[in-house]
């Protein structure tokens, strides 16, 4: 019993009791747009992964505004962030390079078929933090309806601020042919799921850092 209470204490000294151990993102601040984000490096294929970032105000609100950013390699064709952890009954945030355009559009479905445009969430592309270039294609946007939205009939899915949350991306290789936020996309060839620590990227200066980046 002494035994335990001890190391417990010992854990807790050294920080690692209260965050726990679930979160699969690591912190990193953005010297570009001067965000920090937690992010998660999603494997596509053997060697190359896709990187999801987050970041929050600090305070947040109950209904947050977010800011992602997707860095992707050149043979992802397209990629999406599904908030809800989940293909159906949540936004999905998706991107893809159309030429040296990026491109996001904000889709929905209920059942497993290609999502069609959804008008409950809406992303601002930001300047800063948004390419392609010979290695990548980049986004950085705001979304506001990304951290909470309606599941299922009157179930809302609000998402923590300070704590872990279950989200899921979907990859394909094949990219959409238009720059238009309707165009059709293939279905995926890989998607997964990851716990994201949002108690780690959190931005004081959010409104500020939107505004230095529009
Ligand atoms: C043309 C577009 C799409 C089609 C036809 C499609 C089709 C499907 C099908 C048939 C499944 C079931 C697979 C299985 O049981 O093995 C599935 C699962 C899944 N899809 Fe899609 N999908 C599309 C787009 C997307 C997008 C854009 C996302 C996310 C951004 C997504 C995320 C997922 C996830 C996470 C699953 C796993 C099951 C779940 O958690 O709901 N899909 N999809």
């Amino acid at each position: 019993m002494r035994w335990n209470i001890g190391l417990a204490y010992l854990a807790a000294l050294l920080g690692c009791v209260s965050e726990g151990f679930a979160a699969d993102t690591i912190t990193v601040r953005d010297g570009e747009t001067g965000f920090t984000f937690s992010e998660y490096q999603a494997a596509f294929v053997i060697g190359q992964a896709i990187k999801f970032r987050v970041a929050v105000p600090s305070p947040a609100p109950d209904k947050f505004d977010l800011v992602f950013q997707i860095i992707a390699p050149t043979a992802v064709g397209w990629t999406g962030l599904a908030w809800g952890a989940s293909m159906v009954n949540n936004p999905l945030t998706i991107g893809w390079a159309s030429g040296s355009t990026p491109v996001i559009s904000v889709r929905r479905t209920s059942v497993r078929t290609q999502p069609q445009i959804y008008d409950g969430a809406t992303v601002q592309l930001l300047k800063t933090g948004t390419r392609v270039n010979g290695t990548h294609w980049q986004v950085t946007a705001k979304c506001s309806g990304c951290s909470s939205f309606s599941t299922t009939g009157s179930t809302t899915k609000n998402l923590n601020a300070n704590g872990s949350n279950r989200l899921a991306f979907a990859y394909s290789k094949t990219r959409p042919n238009s720059a238009s936020t309707a165009a059709m996309i293939s279905v995926h060839d890989v998607y997964n799921y990851w716990d994201h620590d949002f108690s780690t990227a959190g931005n004081p200066d959010f409104d500020q850092l939107v505004k230095n980046n529009s």
